[in-house]
């Protein structure tokens, strides 16, 4: 029987700017809850969630201080629980996010680890002498700086891939391995639909040999993991592993070797990067590679013995209309474009919440408007390096991660509808045009085209069982079929700002959906920019 959620289409919410319900300009789980009815109408199968657990809020949730214990800004347990029920009425799952790569520095754990070397959670985490007065090696954070950070008690060193205040947990002992796995089955019994699985290729790592992510334990900590927890359960997993390739994307995934689902893999984020640079050091985007990934992820990993995720958009991204379409006066088309060429791919796809009402990037002046300690961190030790802060605001509003976390725009009135009071991070100005009401009210709105594509998926086993066969083009289109049995599904995107001309030698049987007219033809086109639409042909 085919799991459910091969079928399924997932919305993920970023809780601190999704809805809040009580005017502290914080979203939380009450405010969740009453989108319900919105999100059903989306025709949505799971929620994943954003960290809602107790937490100091270094990294916005994903610094966790009690992983059985919800944030009391995001609201109570008893308010989880009214969520997981509700939305289970509303027929969707939730999907919790797992961060156990590493854990905030205000755990219990971390707090006793930190007391003595022979404190008994000391090995719950990864510490190393000083060699030569050092640093153990030169170990990065990917927040700036050492990924070491000296503890003045003990006279010994902490691992930190992210912010000091995220010391990294050491899956090599047992005890801690355990530990995680009895949480994992506290949630998994409260009802969720899984896990969402935070930096997971990073759990195998061996620090001391510079080896981070991928390392040799990971697959067989996974193994346990899926035997300890999910695995026999109708559960959905999902690795967030930014070093997958085809083949570790089979490993992941193959449901012989009982590790996850599927997993989100990253290989289009680093198009728009100088090679070997960091995200900030950017370069155009050349549209023949972005199509060369899309189509290698569709062709290359074998469905019936792996599955994949398919998304544009998440919390640490920016909006795809922004980076890669145009947010001005072909934001409508864009976004649609983005949305049926990806939707009718194979694999699992993932809606950013605001995605599905072409929500844009938030440009900002200065640096005392960023809140991302990823962006801020970058600024100030570039700004040391003596990089021309300009620039580097350029590239914060290119590629930072606020751009996706402005408050989600349900109306064109204050603050977006999102809080009565004053919003954590500012809510785009563009809320006046851009919201959910005037989504809702516009039959032809960007909202309904993903919920025509959502509809398709669940009512059409082409899209999640076809084949997928690359139509060779020029560089600027993506066009393919699906292909099931005697079934044959055409998809054609317009990338680009040009009009384009393609033509093809089959018969249109039946339209699906499409952003500017329906497609009467298929021989002698003019793509319009960013045009899109798909068919099924004879
Ligand atoms: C993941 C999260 C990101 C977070 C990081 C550290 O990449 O998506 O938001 O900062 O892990 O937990
Ligand atoms: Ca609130």
């Amino acid at each position: 029987m085919t799991p459910w959620w091969k079928k399924a289409v997932v919305y993920q919410v970023y809780p601190r700017s999704f809805q809040d319900s009580n005017g502290d300009g914080i979203g939380d789980l009450k405010g969740i809850t009453s989108r319900l009815d919105y999100l059903e109408k989306l025709g949505i199968d799971a929620i994943w969630l954003s960290p809602v657990y107790q937490s100091p809020g270094v990294d916005n949730g994903y610094d966790i201080s009690d992983y059985e214990a919800i944030d009391p800004q995001y609201g109570t347990m008893a308010d989880m629980e009214e969520l997981i029920a509700e939305a289970k009425k509303h027929h969707i799952r939730i999907v919790m996010d797992l961060v156990v790569n590493h854990t905030s520095d205000q755990h219990q754990w971390f707090i006793e680890a930190k007391k003595s070397k022979d404190n008994p959670y000391r090995d719950y985490y990864v510490w190393r002498n000083p060699v030569d007065g050092h640093e153990p090696n030169d170990l990065k954070s990917a927040f700036s700086g050492s990924a070491w950070k000296y503890d003045e008690t003990t006279g010994q060193y902490y691992l930190h891939l992210f912010a000091d205040a995220q010391p990294d947990l050491n899956w090599e002992n047992p005890e801690l391995r355990q530990k995680v796995y009895d949480m994992m089955n506290f949630w998994i019994d409260k009802g969720i639909g899984g896990f969402r699985m935070d930096v997971i290729e990073l759990i195998g790592k061996e620090p001391d040999k510079g080896i981070t992510a991928n390392g040799p334990m990971l697959h067989p900590y996974l193994q346990e993991m899926n035997h300890a927890t999910f695995g026999g359960k109708d559960l959905m997993t999902v690795g967030e592993t930014w070093g997958a390739t085809i083949p570790i994307a089979k490993e992941y995934s193959d449901p012989d070797r009982d590790e996850l689902s599927m997993v989100f893999q990253f290989e289009n984020q680093g198009l728009d990067q100088q090679p070997g640079k960091a995200k900030w050091d950017l370069r155009k985007l050349d549209l023949g590679e972005l199509k060369q990934v899309l189509v290698k992820w569709q062709t290359e990993l074998d469905f019936n013995h792996a599955w994949n995720s398919i998304f544009w958009e998440n919390h640490d991204i920016p909006r795809v209309i922004s980076r890669w379409g145009n947010d001005k006066e072909y934001r409508v088309q864009s976004a649609k474009m983005f949305a049926i060429a990806l939707h009718l791919m194979h694999g699992t796809p993932y809606i950013y919440n605001g995605e599905e009402i072409g929500m844009t990037n938030y440009p900002v002046k200065d640096i005392s408007e960023v809140s991302d300690i990823e962006s801020v961190n970058m600024y100030h030790e570039r700004v040391a390096e003596g990089y021309d802060p300009k620039e580097l605001i350029k590239a914060i509003n290119t590629k930072g991660r606020d751009n996706a976390r402005t408050p989600m725009q349900w109306t064109a009135g204050k603050e977006a509808g999102f809080t009565t009071g004053t919003p954590w991070l500012h809510v785009n100005p563009n809320h006046v045009e851009i919201n959910v009401d005037q989504a809702l009210a516009d039959p032809n709105s960007i909202f309904y085209t993903y919920q025509t594509l959502v509809k398709l998926r669940h009512e059409h086993v082409i899209v999640v069982d076809g084949d997928f066969e690359l139509i060779p083009t020029q560089d600027e289109i993506l066009a393919y079929y699906r292909v099931l049995g005697d079934e044959k599904w055409l998809v054609v995107a317009n990338f680009s700002e040009q009009e384009q001309k393609l033509s093809l030698t089959d018969k249109i049987a039946k339209t699906l959906v499409y952003n500017y007219e329906a497609p009467t033809k298929l021989s002698a086109l003019t793509l319009k920019p960013y045009e899109a639409f798909a068919v099924v042909v004879k």
